[in-house]
């Protein structure tokens, strides 16, 4: 009798899994698949509790590696959404296959305690992997024209204090403002990735850091309306390679200093990269009137495709309110530039009289693209070493 009963009770769990799902999520299982949370992925109704409640389940879980599988073919609206560790175990999987898309209209995020940051924030995670093919989709048009103030916009998807982060093989489209924050984090890769929003789409960054050490961003393609990576205050050991950029502004490392604060970036490696049509290239930029360094950033090997303003340092933000000290700028990389640039001033080194020091510029070979004029350079308080550079490049 007892065991018919068991046949009985396992016919019915086979029958409706959903059911027994919701009653008795996956406790000691490791892998969640987000329609059986009751995720409907319709693209209309708001799946958020669902995916609150399969990461509480993913970030309690003991066993394995928690998995959670948001299928292909499907997309889940989620309204503003944090997934918050630290979790049980050091090793996290989402596996997107399907699409999360935001609300369609502005007005209609529901915020959460007055935190208009961002829309899918993960924080203190350590080992969280996010791969699979989809899409996140944040419906950015709506903001664009309703919301042109650039603070009035969330970013997004937000990483804030994660460790041993791997975001890959996803797709990034349409960001209200920046597609990717990284903030405070450390030891973590991106690679494989597309970002894509249309070229006048306002302070659409790709990839936005601050805070973060030790990240690698590989093989990408970043299409957007403002910067492609965008390196802030706080960012040390980072390598970019193999990264297609444009439209967009380029990998800017700044501004820093803004307001007379104390900032600083350094070891930034940038290698292998293509600027497509970009508005600017390779670019550092830092406020007078701040403080703190930009070192040790080398940019190299890298091809330009009718690139504006491909090599700029600006050491000479304008800023009225702050005068005095400068960010200082120093031992600073360009190796292997070549290409077109569509601005005739292609190299533009334009230091405060505290002056950027150490600058290398090496086999760069930039050709403005247009017939019978040639490419320019400016330079002004530098000191470094300038290599079979065209154009010239003249410091005195
Ligand atoms: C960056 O590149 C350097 C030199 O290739 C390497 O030693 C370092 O481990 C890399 N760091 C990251 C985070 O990829
Ligand atoms: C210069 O950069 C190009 C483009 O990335 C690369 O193909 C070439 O090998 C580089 N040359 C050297 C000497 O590193
Ligand atoms: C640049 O200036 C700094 C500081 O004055 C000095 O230490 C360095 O040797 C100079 N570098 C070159 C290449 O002149």
């Amino acid at each position: 009798m007892k065991g018919l009963f068991s046949v009985i009770f396992m016919l019915f769990v086979a029958a409706t899994p959903s059911l027994y799902a919701r009653v008795t999520p996956n406790a000691g299982s490791s892998s969640f698949n987000i329609v059986n949370y009751g995720a409907k992925g319709d693209g209309q109704t708001d799946d958020s509790q669902a995916f609150e409640k399969a990461w509480h389940d993913m970030c309690s879980a003991t066993v394995g590696t928690p998995t959670l599988l948001i299928p292909n073919g499907k997309s889940f609206m989620l309204q503003p959404v944090l997934f918050k560790g630290p979790c049980k175990i050091n090793s996290i999987k989402i596996e997107l296959q399907g699409t999360l898309v935001a609300p369609q209209s502005a007005d209609a995020w529901k915020w959460p305690d007055n935190n208009r940051g961002g829309w899918i924030k993960f924080s203190d995670i350590n080992g969280l992997v996010i791969s699979g093919g989809g899409t996140f989709d944040g419906q950015g048009a709506a903001w664009w024209t309703k919301y042109p103030k650039y603070s009035d916009r969330p970013s997004a998807l937000q990483f804030i204090g994660c460790k041993n982060l791997a975001l890959s093989a996803t797709n990034h489209i349409n960001s209200p403002r920046n597609h990717i924050s990284i903030d405070s984090c450390s030891y973590s890769s991106i690679s494989n990735i597309h970002i894509n929003s249309p070229e006048g789409s306002p302070n659409t960054d790709g990839i936005d850091m601050s805070k973060s050490s030790n990240i690698l961003i590989k093989d990408s393609t970043i299409q957007s309306g403002d910067d492609c990576i965008a390196i802030n205050n706080g960012c040390s050991f980072l390598n970019i390679t193999g990264i297609t950029c444009g439209p967009g502004h380029g990998i800017s490392v700044g501004s820093l200093g803004k307001d007379g604060k104390f900032e600083t970036v350094e070891e930034v490696h940038v290698r292998n990269c293509i600027f497509q049509g970009t508005k600017n290239g390779a670019r550092i930029k830092t406020w007078q009137g701040g403080s703190g360094y930009a070192r040790k950033i080398t940019f190299e090997n890298i091809i330009l495709n009718g690139a504006k303003n491909p090599i700029i340092i600006d050491q000479n933000y304008k800023d009225f309110q702050h005068n005095g000290p400068a960010v200082k700028v120093s031992d600073v990389t360009y190796r292997n530039i070549t290409g077109t640039t569509v601005s005739m001033e292609a190299i533009s080194l334009n230091c405060d009289p505290v002056g950027c020091t150490d600058i290398v510029l090496d086999h760069i070979d930039i050709t403005f693209a247009s017939a019978g004029k040639s490419a320019q350079s400016l330079c002004k308080n530098v000191n470094g070493t300038f290599t079979s550079c065209i154009p010239i490049v003249n410091c005195s």
